[in-house]
């Protein structure tokens, strides 16, 4: 994920940007940059694709002078990583240098316009298109940078957090925010410091001011902080002491980065959703389908080929396609599938998920596929990994560094975008009716906030896991959409607390599982309402009748099963297939409090990687 950093003091501004991107190193990135406005009065743009080392090693001869100055990393969501791409990006005069977090949605109306009035543009980016919007409506009509800023982001649709950097004026910045987060660090010498979260700043002043959607300031030497919004009215941020250690900050305050990524997912969804969902929740569109509609639209069969917890998202993906499309899928493990002489027709789809976008088994399976003349899609996380490259096309799921071993947020990131692959390929199959789509596409938006509330969840199991630490043995049940819940809920709980746990259908136990079933067995049941709710009551009373110890996830509103359960955790209501979205949430959490009551190293279990690239 970007980060954004600056500076504008007393002191030289380059060694304090670079150890503030290296700060801000932990949130992931593939490029990295800096502006500075060096003594001689030059405003100086040094970049480089790779790593903040690599920024450092090519700035060793350059001049890195220069009392103010912005530096980025960048986290690529448009255009791949490359040096031209990276930020910051310069005005088409050179006078303005701007770097930007989140994600432009009218950057391509806009850039156009620009085109229109002869501004060239030396990158893909949609950051650049702001910093020649806010130089064009400057210079034509003789404006400051930061009336210029305010008449700019009127017309701007999107998330953004950004700084920039003015050659004529060399004692200020400008920055603003809307949905992306900015901080500014007050010095005790009338030194600003800047940053998308506080631990680069956190070493040089605990006097910080949290920047709100809308805020414009002006960090202006010899000036007390101004903070404006578009309409010029002055805004009155708080003014925050901080006190926390640099560790605590860069997990954002939180112990651990699982539970920070717990936390981040409705934030994610909505990054996931962003610009592909339209303003009225009624529309998806997905630059994939309409480019291999054909493809998709007329695909005999659909293969996923995963591993592990992006396995669990293709189960669900499986059952997301076959009820809206029509179209039969299997799910295959990657591992399995390549070894297996598999049949493969010229006309199947396979669509490979995968967070790292590094998975060994899962290149090797794309790689299979693609022998076979099948046409290959990619979901995936990581910007410009490997599976994006090998697959014919795909979509992003846009979650940000998943720096946790255990998948949390890349999981729900990629259930929505299958939601939303389904829905477009349903829509254009005409499988489903109009109205249908309106409210499943309306509905899948309203997700995230729905995840805030099933988030309001976690005080309750924190206190219910030291109840399940002694557990040897613990039991996931759910039906239909709800069984690949209960896979990843087990296979949560096994990765972290080391637990041995098992996911099952429901309604299979009986045929085995149900043998070990006693007094000291915990049994997790998803039992949310849904077309086979009664069907789950009755595996509850199965298992209560031979003694097992039942928590279960159910819908706000359920009086029934409260009846047989130790233990209820209630979540709200939504359609069902989007139900593992929200029921994921008390499993992630259960097995984070687990395991951290056992006093696991949440983040970096035993024996297992992030990115599994050996077979
Ligand atoms: C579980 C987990 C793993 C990965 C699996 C595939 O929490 O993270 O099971 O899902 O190793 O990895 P990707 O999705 O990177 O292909």
């Amino acid at each position: 994920m970007c980060g954004i950093v600056g500076y504008i003091g007393h002191k030289k501004a380059y060694p304090i940007l670079v150890k503030g991107l290296q700060r801000l190193e932990y949130r992931g990135y593939d490029s990295a940059g800096v502006a500075l406005i060096s003594d001689g009065g030059h405003l100086n743009v040094y970049k480089a694709k790779g790593k903040v080392a690599d920024l450092e090693a090519y700035c060793e001869d350059k001049d890195t002078t220069g009392c103010a100055g912005i530096a980025h990393t960048r986290w690529a969501t448009h255009g791949e990583p490359s040096s031209t791409n990276a930020h910051p990006h310069y005005s088409a005069s050179g006078r303005l240098a701007l770097i930007h977090n989140g994600i432009i949605e009218n950057y391509l109306t806009l850039k156009e316009k620009l085109i229109s009035f002869g501004i060239p543009f030396k990158s893909v980016t949609d950051t650049e298109v702001l910093v020649q919007l806010i130089e064009h409506v400057m210079l034509s009509n003789s404006l400051t940078l930061l009336e210029a800023v305010q008449v700019a982001l009127h017309q701007v649709i999107g998330a953004y957090a950004i700084a920039i950097l003015d050659r004529e004026h060399p004692d200020g910045i400008v920055c603003a925010r809307q949905s992306s987060p900015l901080v500014v660090g007050l010095g005790a010498d009338g030194d600003f410091y800047l940053a998308s979260d506080a631990s680069p700043i956190a070493e040089y002043t605990d006097t910080v001011a949290y920047l709100n959607d809308g805020d414009i300031a002006v960090l202006q030497l010899g000036q007390e902080l101004k903070v404006v919004n578009i309409d010029n009215e002055a805004q009155h941020p708080k003014v925050k002491q901080i006190d926390v250690t640099l560790g605590q900050l860069e997990k954002g305050g939180y112990p651990f980065f699982m539970l920070k990524e717990i936390f981040e997912q409705p934030a994610c969804l909505r990054d996931c959703m962003r610009g592909r969902i339209n303003v009225d929740a009624d529309r998806i569109t997905l630059s994939a389908v309409i480019d291999y509609r054909e493809c998709l639209v007329s695909a005999r069969r659909i293969v996923i080929v995963a591993c592990g917890t992006s396995w669990h998202a293709g189960l669900i993906g499986k059952q997301l396609i076959e009820s809206l499309c029509r179209i039969p899928v299997e799910v295959e493990y990657a591992s399995e599938f390549r070894y297996r002489d598999p049949v493969i027709y010229p006309d199947d789809v396979v669509i490979a998920i995968s967070q790292s976008g590094e998975t060994a088994d899962t290149l090797a399976a794309i790689e299979l596929a693609r022998q076979a003349g099948a046409f290959v899609f990619g979901v995936c996380n990581a910007i410009g990994a490997s599976i994006p490259r090998q697959t014919q096309t795909g979509v992003y799921i846009h979650v940000g560094p998943e720096i946790g071993v255990a998948s949390t947020k890349a999981f729900t990131g990629q259930v929505t975008v299958l939601s939303m692959l389904a829905l477009c390929i349903a829509h254009e199959r005409g499988t489903i009716r109009d109205d249908q789509y309106r409210e499943m596409v309306r509905e899948l938006t309203l997700i995230p906030a729905k995840m805030e509330e099933a988030l309001l969840r976690n005080e309750q199991i924190e206190r219910l896991a030291p109840i399940f630490t002694y557990a040897r043995n613990c039991l996931y049940l759910g039906r239909g959409y709800n069984y690949p819940v209960a896979l990843e809920g087990a296979l949560k709980l096994k990765e972290i607390s080391y637990i041995h746990a098992e996911g099952y259908p429901a309604a299979e136990m009986k045929h085995g599982p149900i043998a070990l079933i006693d007094s000291e067995m915990p049994v997790f049941v998803i039992a949310t309402r849904d077309h086979l709710y009664d069907k789950v009551i009755s595996n509850i009373q199965e298992v209560r009748a031979r003694g097992g110890r039942i928590t279960a996830i159910v819908t706000e509103g359920d009086t029934q099963i409260q009846k047989f359960a130790d233990h209820i955790i209630v979540l709200p209501d939504t359609f069902e297939c989007f139900q593992p979205l929200i029921a994921s949430i008390p499993l992630q959490l259960l097995a984070y409090h687990i395991a951290v009551c056992k006093g696991k190293d949440v983040d970096r279990p035993r024996n297992l990687a992030k990115s599994v690239t050996v077979e």
